[in-house]
């Protein structure tokens, strides 16, 4: 079957919205496919070379960010901690496995869920369940719950702006090298978790003086600038399909809402609309590989998405959950191995350990999130291929969504700061353990 951008449209497309009118999702669109690209294909393609080198062992895959980005409060600071945050682990990890770290957001873009149950029923009434906020709203009334096209020309937007301030930050002096390892030295300084790391940053403080005085850093814009690329879940294919665009330098398509795009566990289907709008977009592409995927499955997205066996095209990211990675990744890594295929293998440690506190939260335990990296690390260990990257929900805020970590958050603290849209995130300490934790794994 030949490509384009609509041809997903003769397929099942999973987890979509019941858009309420066709006629307004369909003005939505036609103004959406008017609008400028949000980046460029050859940034797009520039982030492929550098996922390539992942795939190679000679890089490390960050990425990080919201489960749902939010309509709400948006403002400026949260986008700057969440990148500071980002940042001060991306330091640790390069300076731990002696590879640059490449580093995307789950930002700018990330507005659609795909949820367990296309609707909620709360003392009788049954509502559709919120998709994200490039659908829906999140309080629990006929209203908000509704469907709403307009949205998806909110959703460009504020990614067009958030988009821009990043590129501001990563360019502009915020991300300079020494201001990072600044913020990581404080951490260590200010909390307890942090005094375990103390040598480390030491360490790389040394690192940063030994630079300077042999004068390699003065004059070099990596010291002082950051590369940072935008991702998020293609699942809205509507929004994605209008965004799409063709190079004018190589005539490829590339899907410009975002430099990477990944599919989701749940709408993985080798028939479905997701994966065959996907294989047309020459952007590089996530794919979610949860406990249940077969090898038969992961050996037919290769081929349904990667069938040039282009480096850095495709990244696997698998969340089997802490008790049953160390059972079920080892054979696709065998599998993938054997087939030849290139692939990035990133961990997300988060969506295999979901549970629902007794306080009634959505949580996550910290212990289960380096559970899973460590098995993760292990099973690549043992199959000889490269730990490539770990994916991570996070925020640079002060939240307590997530149990354990330095601060001990327990349940009767998860009341106190919930704010997530959907999913619970790693508050910024525990955020920075993880980081130092991985420093370790990837050190021995
Ligand atoms: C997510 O990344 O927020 C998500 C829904 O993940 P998954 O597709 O792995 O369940
Ligand atoms: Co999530």
């Amino acid at each position: 079957m030949t490509w384009n951008p609509g041809t997903w449209r003769q397929l099942p497309a999973a987890h979509q919205p019941e858009w309420p009118d066709a006629a307004e999702l369909e003005q939505v669109e036609q103004e959406l496919a008017s609008y400028p690209p949000l980046v460029f294909a050859g940034e797009a393609r520039n982030l492929t070379d550098r996922l390539a080198e992942v795939c190679d062992g000679k890089a490390f895959l960050l990425q990080a960010g919201d489960c749902a980005e939010s309509f709400d409060g948006f403002d400026a600071n949260a986008i700057r901690e969440k990148l500071r945050v980002i940042l001060q682990m991306a330091v640790v990890l390069t300076y731990s496995s002696g590879v640059p770290a490449v580093k995307v957001g789950r930002i700018a873009g990330q507005f659609a869920k795909p949820r367990s149950s296309p609707t909620e029923t709360v003392d009788g009434t049954e509502l559709p369940s919120f998709l994200g906020h490039m659908v829906n709203d999140l309080p629990f009334s006929e209203g908000d719950r509704r469907p709403r096209p307009e949205r998806l020309l909110q959703a460009y937007n504020q990614s067009a702006s958030t988009l821009n301030l990043l590129r501001a930050f990563t360019r502009g002096g915020f991300a300079d090298l020494h201001r990072v390892q600044a913020w990581n030295q404080e951490f260590v300084a200010a909390s307890p978790e942090g005094k375990r790391y103390e040598h480390l940053a030491t360490e790389i403080d040394r690192a940063l003086r030994f630079m300077e005085a042999t004068g390699l850093s003065s004059n070099h814009s990596e010291i002082h600038e950051a590369d940072f690329f935008t991702s998020h879940e293609a699942l809205i294919l509507q929004y994605e399909e209008a965004l799409t665009r063709q190079d004018s330098l190589t005539d490829d398509w590339y899907d410009c809402s975002a430099h990477m795009v990944w599919i989701g566990e749940r709408t993985r289907q080798l028939d479905g609309a997701h994966i065959e709008f996907m294989r047309g977009v020459k952007n590089p592409i996530g794919c979610k590989i949860g406990p249940t995927a077969t090898t038969d499955e992961v050996l037919g997205l290769c081929e349904a998405l990667n069938p040039d066996r282009t480096p850095g095209r495709l990244t696997f990211i698998t969340r089997m959950g802490a008790t049953t990675v160390e059972e079920k990744l080892p054979p696709l890594l065998e599998a993938v191995k054997d087939s030849g295929h290139p692939v990035v293998w990133a961990c997300d440690p988060m969506h295999g350990n979901t549970f629902t506190s007794e306080s009634g939260h959505k949580t996550r335990h910290f212990d289960d999130v380096m559970t899973e990296v460590a098995g993760f690390f292990a099973a690549h260990r043992t199959a000889g291929t490269w730990p490539g990257g770990i994916h991570i929900e996070l925020t640079g805020d002060d939240v307590t969504e997530c149990l354990g970590g330095g601060e001990a958050v327990q349940t009767a603290d998860l009341g106190k700061r919930y704010e997530t849209m959907c999913d619970p995130r790693l508050n910024g300490r525990q955020a920075l353990d993880l980081a130092f934790q991985v420093a370790e794994l990837l050190d021995h």
